[in-house]
């Protein structure tokens, strides 16, 4: 069944009349028309018994890149704990959240949580149980039937804008209806029960206009990184349709009846409505500026009279305008709801953190004119995440690149892992990957010079304290971590085990990512530091140990580190193929094509492949680098059939903010960018006979077709526009301007893409 037709069984099945249906401004959910929409299953990655074992996605609402998710609240959610958890049986409140993955810190979040009879607004006590039979979760619009242990139903709803929270309560029990707004709340630090951070925050409660307004200091990455953001808060407006009977504060569990305002810890605010209210409307304006900004925010973009019914239909428009770019024929109903959920995966991080062409940047704690974005996960999103967005999302792009360009004005550094500021998380600076993938593929309106500047800084300066500080995951009291280890690396190519951790992974990222800052430079001009860099970017030989056959960490006086040492979410298989920009020089160094294509074989045979993390995400498009593409067509198949599935389970590893659906969306399509900071694509194996996609500002469809696709996984010949390609390579332009490729399937092994060596870009 579609999420629209469960939607409608769902609501009648509740007994609540269906409020998207009959009403003069009624946008019946379900419209705009979107098969690809309709295919969106926000439960997919919420499921596993494990923080690192599932997607750790939530069922949120919200439009693309959007500054707040609206989301059920069932736990309280910290670093490695996500709000909402499949096997809870209670929803505390319905959380407005800016944590941007399952392993990041919340920040500035507000909970709006109805209740029937006393007020009892404890995080515990609130609680209402429901059961995932009375709850419909599509990307534009959630609803629930909640049953109080006194009796009745509440029926939740919300869908939103980008800063504006829309929620509607329906109740039976109607003899005291009432809202409780969460503003502060302890939180727990570094998933250490005996760190607790105490947040103290101001409410407001405004009868008069039948608002309450806070202030959430709360940012429990606080701990890492150099910048303290003194000034961070999330702000909000909460506007209600139904005057308020009655008011006041509340600090966890103790009411203080009538009070209208209150700084303190576990803060709250609640208003009581007339008896026989039976619905009240509530919109929430977030901001990171002000209560002011807060308050523009919700008239800017759900203003006074907009009904629940038009937001969800405004920001089901939203996804629809981007989904339905893709059109597939020859799918099953699973490998669709697979694809769209993944496409609107893709589409969640960065997300914006400026509002009304303002933005408060953590780097300065001041406020800013322009467009700025947040919640990056760098190390994962450089490889396929970036790719997708670029050829999606091409209008985000300048105002992605340039938030980036300034966050290194405000606070020395390009982004890593930014949530709302540094916060140090992986290694490298993949970054450098992100501009130099942006410009290479034509991407304009950025300041392309002082990109360069901003490049040529993380290659070239090390952080502070380089030589003295290990930079270790989630290491506290530190400088930005950029290229920890860079003061050794610059002399001998590697980065000692014994000073930083993660030193093989480290050396290695640190050789692509010259690579990457090596393109930005011959980009702009600056060809001596181009060539400079490209030399240093075979740095990865240095760590390569030829009697093992494994790449291998070395100590600062040289020596090896040991095979097990200094691996970043990997081991020492994932790692030896961790050379993405020369994939050439890693097979000469593996011995030649034959010995390398036998180390690919003890790979995956070995059972070292993990799909899950994204080391390993390059790895099968490799058989095709080296000669024998229709050996990666099975894995790659086979990898796509058995780590993603239609259900709540079907990540077998977390999102990291898009990387793991970018991988199979690529693939499903038949192609990989296994080296990002370059025009080429690595051909694997379509899944889907016919693919038609309208890409943003593209005057013609690229339209993929590979007939039999479905049981055929190898590839017997390929065309671009009628023209015979016979290496495994598709380069940008022929993917980014439209078109025909056409691939010719096969239930054999074929010899195409074999014969000849692969193209490569040259510097
Ligand atoms: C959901 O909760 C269960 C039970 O507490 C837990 O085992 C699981 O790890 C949680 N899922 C996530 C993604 O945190
Ligand atoms: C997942 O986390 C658990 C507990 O932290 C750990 O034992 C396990 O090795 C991790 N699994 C992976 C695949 O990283
Ligand atoms: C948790 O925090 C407490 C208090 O700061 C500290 O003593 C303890 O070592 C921490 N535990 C871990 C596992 O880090
Ligand atoms: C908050 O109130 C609940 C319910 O009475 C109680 O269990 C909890 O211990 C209180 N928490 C704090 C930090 O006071
Ligand atoms: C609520 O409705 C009941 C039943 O119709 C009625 O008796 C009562 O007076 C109403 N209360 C208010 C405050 O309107
Ligand atoms: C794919 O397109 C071709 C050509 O239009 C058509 O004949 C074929 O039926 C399509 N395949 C599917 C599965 O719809
Ligand atoms: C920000 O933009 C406003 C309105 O466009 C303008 O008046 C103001 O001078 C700008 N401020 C800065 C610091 O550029
Ligand atoms: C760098 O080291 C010096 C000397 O130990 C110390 O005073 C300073 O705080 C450190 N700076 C940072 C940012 O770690
Ligand atoms: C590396 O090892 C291979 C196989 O063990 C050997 O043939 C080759 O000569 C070695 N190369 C170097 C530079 O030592
Ligand atoms: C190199 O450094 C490591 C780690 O400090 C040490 O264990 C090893 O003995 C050193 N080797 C030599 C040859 O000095
Ligand atoms: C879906 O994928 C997950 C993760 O790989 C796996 O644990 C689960 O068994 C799969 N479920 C189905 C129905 O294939």
């Amino acid at each position: 069944m579609r999420w629209a037709q469960y939607v409608a069984v769902v609501l009648g099945a509740i007994g609540l009349e269906n409020p998207l249906n009959g009403s003069s401004d009624s946008y019946p959910l379900g419209t705009p028309k979107s098969d690809a929409v309709d295919h969106v299953n926000p439960m997919i990655g919420n499921g596993g018994d494990s923080p690192n074992g599932s997607g750790g996605m939530i069922p949120s609402t919200a439009p693309p890149f959007a500054m707040t998710r609206w989301v059920a609240q069932t736990r309280q959610n910290f670093v490695s704990v996500t709000p909402y958890n499949l096997t809870d049986t209670k929803i505390h409140g319905f959380q407005g959240t800016h944590q941007p993955a399952i392993w990041m810190g919340e920040s500035g979040q507000v909970v709006v949580a109805p209740g029937v009879g006393k007020v009892t607004p404890s995080f515990e006590e609130r609680g209402i149980p429901f059961s995932h039979n009375d709850e419909v979760a599509t990307a534009s619009y959630y609803s629930v039937k909640m049953r109080p242990e006194t009796g009745g139903v509440i029926h939740g709803e919300h869908a939103s804008t980008s800063r504006v929270g829309h929620l509607r309560f329906t109740f039976t029990d109607v003899s005291s209806p009432h809202v409780v707004l969460q503003v502060t709340r302890n939180s727990i630090v570094s998933n250490n029960e005996s760190r607790i951070q105490v947040n103290i925050g101001d409410v407001a409660i405004l009868p008069d206009r039948q608002e309450i307004t806070g202030r959430n200091p709360e940012r429990q990455d606080d701990i890492l990184g150099p910048f303290k953001a003194e000034r961070f808060a999330g702000y909000f407006v909460a506007r209600f349709s139904e005057p308020f009977e009655s008011w006041g504060t509340a600090t966890n569990d103790t009411l203080h009846e009538g009070e209208t305002s209150r700084t303190d810890e576990q803060v709250m605010g609640y208003a009581r409505f007339r008896q026989n209210t039976t619905t009240v409307d509530v919109r929430v304006g977030v901001s990171f500026i002000s209560i002011e900004q807060a308050r523009k925010n919700l008239d800017n973009e759900i203003p006074d009279g907009t009904s629940l019914e038009k937001t969800a239909y405004q920001t089901r428009q939203t996804w629809a305008e981007k989904l339905d770019r893709v059109q597939i024929e020859g799918a099953t109903d699973d490998q669709k709801t697979i694809f769209y959920t993944g496409f609107y995966h893709t589409l969640q991080y960065p997300y914006e953190q400026d509002e009304d062409g303002q933005y408060y940047s953590g780097y300065d704690d001041k406020v800013h004119n322009g467009t700025s974005y947040t919640g990056y996960s760098i190390w994962d999103t450089f490889r396929a995440e970036w790719a997708w967005e670029i050829l999606f999302v091409p209008e985000r792009i300048p105002g992605m690149v340039t938030s980036m360009l300034q966050d290194y004005q405000e606070g020395g550094w390009l982004p890593m892992w930014k949530n709302i500021v540094e916060t140090n998380i992986m290694v490298g600076t993949h970054v450098d990957s992100l501009i130099a993938e942006a410009m290479i593929k034509g991407v304009t309106g950025f300041d392309r010079e002082l990109a360069y500047e901003a490049v040529y800084k993380d290659a070239t300066v090390p952080p502070v304290n380089d030589t003295t500080t290990q930079y270790a995951d989630r290491e506290e009291g530190t400088g930005v971590e950029a290229r920890a280890g860079l003061t050794l690396y610059a002399v001998t190519g590697y980065v000692g085990s014994d000073t930083h951790t993660e030193a093989g992974s480290r050396t290695l990222d640190y050789a692509f990512d010259d690579y990457a800052v090596a393109v930005v430079a011959r980009e702009t001009g600056h060809d001596d530091v181009a060539d400079f860099l490209f030399d240093r970017s075979k740095s990865y030989q240095k760590i390569f140990n030829n009697d093992t056959g494994f790449m291998e960490a070395r100590f600062s006086n040289g020596s090896w580190a040991g095979e097990d040492a200094g691996w970043t979410e990997g081991d020492k298989w994932a790692y030896t193929f961790d050379v993405i920009h020369d994939v050439d020089g890693l097979i000469a160094l593996k011995g030649g094509k034959e010995p390398f294509v036998e180390f690919l074989d003890e790979h995956f045979n070995g059972g070292h492949n993990d799909q899950t993390n994204e080391p390993s995400h390059h790895i099968p498009y490799l058989y095709a680098m080296a000669g024998v593409p229709s050996k990666g067509q099975t894995l790659i198949r086979s990898i796509a059939f058995t780590d993603y599935n239609a259900t709540v389970d079907g990540l077998a590893g977390n999102e990291d903010c898009g990387q793991m659906s970018a991988w199979y969306l690529f693939s499903a399509l038949g192609f990989y960018p296994v080296n990002p900071s370059s025009l080429n694509y690595v051909v694997g194996s379509p899944f889907f006979e016919n693919v038609t996609i309208n890409l943003p500002g593209v005057s013609k469809p690229l339209v993929i077709r590979a007939p039999g696709a479905s049981t055929k996984p190898y590839v017997k010949s390929l065309t671009v526009n009628g023209k015979p390609i016979s290496e495994p390579i598709l380069t940008h332009d022929q993917i980014a301007n439209g078109g025909e490729i056409v691939f010719s399937m096969s239930d054999v092994p074929e010899e195409w893409g074999s014969f000849s060596p692969v193209a490569h870009e040259e510097l």
